[in-house]
């Protein structure tokens, strides 16, 4: 399977994918076994805490039916260490070109970020049709996505940034979103206090939302 497919089985395993803040690998593992019984499965584990690389290991080698995801994504050497540590696939928040780059080298399929439609055919320069859009409510929104439909058909989003369960829905009915990403699933109060069963309830309802594409 090429890098845009697998990337395509990423987001449509589920209408969310969670983006997650955690630094305890313990917590990490739990948390990510609450998100799959709810039916969220592809889950991105941000590069933003000093452990975050060893939860993304721990996720890969202990979480069964996760499929699991390096976050904040931002130089070679980020690849190189999440690429050891089983990560599935990577995202980034933008395109830099050497970040790019690096990615055409790597095995991990990356879903990079974009807000224009100039990144978007740089990107599509360079093979890619499924990216991020980010920050999604702040750089357009919907309307944006809308927009760039029919100029641009061949990419397939994940909107990300300011997403929640009230405007998903508006995201999800486009037919260039296959899901879209949020931390609304697994807040840090929930995480912290170990209330899976509350994370598992969240994800649950994330995964009942219906999508177009
Ligand atoms: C992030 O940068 O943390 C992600 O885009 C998630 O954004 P959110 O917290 O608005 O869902």
């Amino acid at each position: 399977m090429d890098k845009q497919a697998f990337l395509n089985h990423v987001m449509t395993a589920a209408p969310v994918v969670p983006v997650v803040i955690v630094n305890d690998v313990a917590q990490a593992v739990s948390m990510s076994r609450a998100l799959v019984a709810g039916g969220l499965p592809a889950i991105e584990i941000t590069l933003r805490t000093p452990n975050a690389i060893d939860c993304i290991k721990a996720v890969a080698d202990e979480v069964e039916g996760a499929i699991p995801g390096a976050g904040t994504v931002l130089s070679a050497e980020h690849m190189a260490a999440v690429e050891k540590a089983g990560a599935k696939f990577m995202v980034s928040p933008g395109t830099a070109p050497k970040l790019i780059d690096a990615a055409l080298d790597c095995s991990v399929p990356l879903l990079p970020g974009t807000a224009t439609a100039s990144e978007m055919m740089a990107l599509g320069e360079k093979g890619f049709t499924h990216v991020k859009f980010f920050p999604a409510e702040a750089a357009g929104g919907a309307d944006y996505l809308k927009s760039i439909a029919s100029p641009l058909p061949q990419f397939r989003f994940c909107p990300t940034g300011g997403v929640s369960m009230k405007n998903a829905g508006s995201y999800l009915s486009l037919p260039n979103v296959l899901c879209v990403g949020g931390s609304w699933v697994a807040p840090a109060n929930l995480v912290e206090e170990g209330d899976w069963a509350g994370i598992e309830a969240l994800a649950a309802e994330a995964s009942r939302l219906t999508r177009a594409a």
